[in-house]
């Protein structure tokens, strides 16, 4: 749709009589004209509104034309800005020129001459604007998504994944949680030929079967209870963009076999429909299981895991690209400290505790990490117990109590709990008396506080 709207300009001229005049002529040809004296009054007006062209003179009491134009520019509103120029001023007018000015016309004013150069500067104008529109809506649509890369392994990953970004080929990504698989996924998205169509994540472990099959390739009216109305499937709400299939290990068996015909011919049927449908969209799938041992265990089929499986991407664990950590690092810190208005820098000891922490949950933790310093840390300085690493006895009790110990206690619990009954206690554990015998005198186990109990 093309709106027609008078384009604003501004005539900035001492002289009255000629400002009144050349308003008048360029207002009736779709020009909304405005004026100003001065250099002075223009910039009044100037913070009042919009104008696509600036016409200004270049001797002028109070505030010149040169002067104005540099107001004019710091402003960065794309205002172009012509120069009048009078006698003895052509000079002036060329070292505008230089200082970001469009162009320049002489008195006496040849108006046709004037019309022409206005509305290119406007067409100027209205670009910039453009411009300036497209990249805010860009940026909304994707809000901050930087992507660290520092290490060796990290940067081929990336060359890799732009290689496949502009085939049509499925992609599985790998890696442990927390990695940045669906980064990734948004990267290859980012540098496909699909980057202007929809990109959009569905995690396959969320949903039941039933809801999750209709969630993908929709349903028809009445196919099963609460399916009032029709419903469209991801995959064509998305046709010609991109869908990552998120954690796609727990897709349920009976499903795979179904988007592994999507996926060799972009056909599929909505559930209690006859009619097959066929769309074009390009599928990512991301986990962090190992997907072998899930063939093997009889969850996921082999079949589906060859086709996906054509180029694979795998992640590395934060613990394998230690250069990664403190550059990721410091993007959280910069990110966060904006969020929370707070400038704040990791003291070196801080620095050492993280490059030689491994991560369990890797690069996610790790923002988490920084988040919490930021939070807890006084002054301007995180220190490395502001980071809240788990501590060494946590990890011990929660993670690392060796198997003897584990039965060592566990038959304790049990025996006290039968008031070191052994027999009682045996059949609670499933082992013969004497086994029980044996164990209690392998790990010198004894009755406690055998006075209070009630016997
Ligand atoms: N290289 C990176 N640069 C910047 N931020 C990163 C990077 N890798 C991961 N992140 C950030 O870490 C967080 C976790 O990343 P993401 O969600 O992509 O991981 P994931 O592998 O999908 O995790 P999960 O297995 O838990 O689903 C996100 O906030 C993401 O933006
Ligand atoms: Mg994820």
């Amino acid at each position: 749709m093309k709106v027609w709207m008078q384009v604003p300009i501004l005539i900035v001229d001492d002289e009255e009589e000629f400002r009144t005049m050349l308003a008048q002529r360029l207002q009736r040809k779709n020009y909304q004209c405005f004026t100003a004296a001065n250099g002075v009054e223009a910039l009044a007006l100037l913070a009042e509104r919009e104008f696509a062209v600036v016409l200004s003179d270049i001797r002028m009491p109070q505030m010149d034309g040169l002067t104005l134009l540099e107001e004019v520019e710091k402003l960065k509103s794309g205002t172009q800005v012509i120069m009048i120029t009078g006698h003895g001023t052509i000079e002036t007018a060329i070292e505008a020129m230089k200082k970001g000015a469009y162009d320049y016309v002489t008195k006496p004013i040849q108006v046709q001459e004037l019309e022409v150069l206005l509305s290119k500067a406007a067409e100027k104008y209205h670009l910039y604007r453009e411009n300036l529109h497209l990249k805010a809506v860009l940026r909304e649509r994707q809000p901050d998504t930087s992507l660290i890369a520092v290490s060796p392994q990290m940067k081929s990953l990336l060359v890799k994944a732009e290689r496949v970004a502009i085939t049509n080929s499925p992609v599985l990504i790998t890696g442990e949680s927390g990695t940045g698989k669906e980064l990734i996924a948004q990267y290859i998205y980012q540098h496909s030929n699909r980057e202007a169509q929809p990109f959009m994540p569905i995690n396959m472990g969320a949903l039941p079967e039933q809801l999750l099959e209709s969630e993908l390739f929709g349903h028809v009216k009445g196919a099963f209870t609460g399916a009032s109305q029709e419903k469209h499937g991801l995959v064509e709400i998305v046709d010609q963009g991109t869908l990552l299939l998120d954690e796609i290990g727990d897709m349920p068996y009976a499903l795979q076999v179904k988007l592994l015909r999507f996926l060799e011919s972009g056909e599929f049927r909505p559930v209690g429909g006859t009619r097959i449908k066929k769309v074009d969209v390009r599928v990512i799938a991301a986990t962090n299981a190992n997907l072998e041992d899930k063939i093997a265990a009889g969850q996921f089929r082999a079949d589906l895991y060859y086709r996906l499986n054509v180029i694979e991407l795998r992640i590395p664990p934060l613990r394998e690209r230690r250069e990664d950590i403190l550059p990721l690092s410091n993007y959280f810190l910069q990110k966060k400290s904006i969020q929370f208005q707070e400038e704040k820098e990791l003291s070196k000891e801080a620095e050492q505790a993280l490059l030689h922490y491994d991560f369990p949950g890797n690069v996610r933790e790790l923002s988490h990490m920084i988040e919490r310093g930021i939070i807890l840390c006084p002054g301007r300085f995180i220190e490395t117990e502001h980071l809240g690493f788990p501590q060494a006895s946590e990890l011990f009790s929660k993670t690392l109590t060796p198997l003897k110990e584990m039965e060592r206690q566990h038959i304790l619990e049990v025996l006290n709990f039968c008031h070191w009954n052994k027999t009682k206690a045996a059949a609670l554990l499933e082992i013969s008396v004497r086994n029980l015998y044996r164990k209690i005198e392998e790990y010198g186990l004894e009755p406690k506080d055998l006075s209070r109990s009630s016997f």
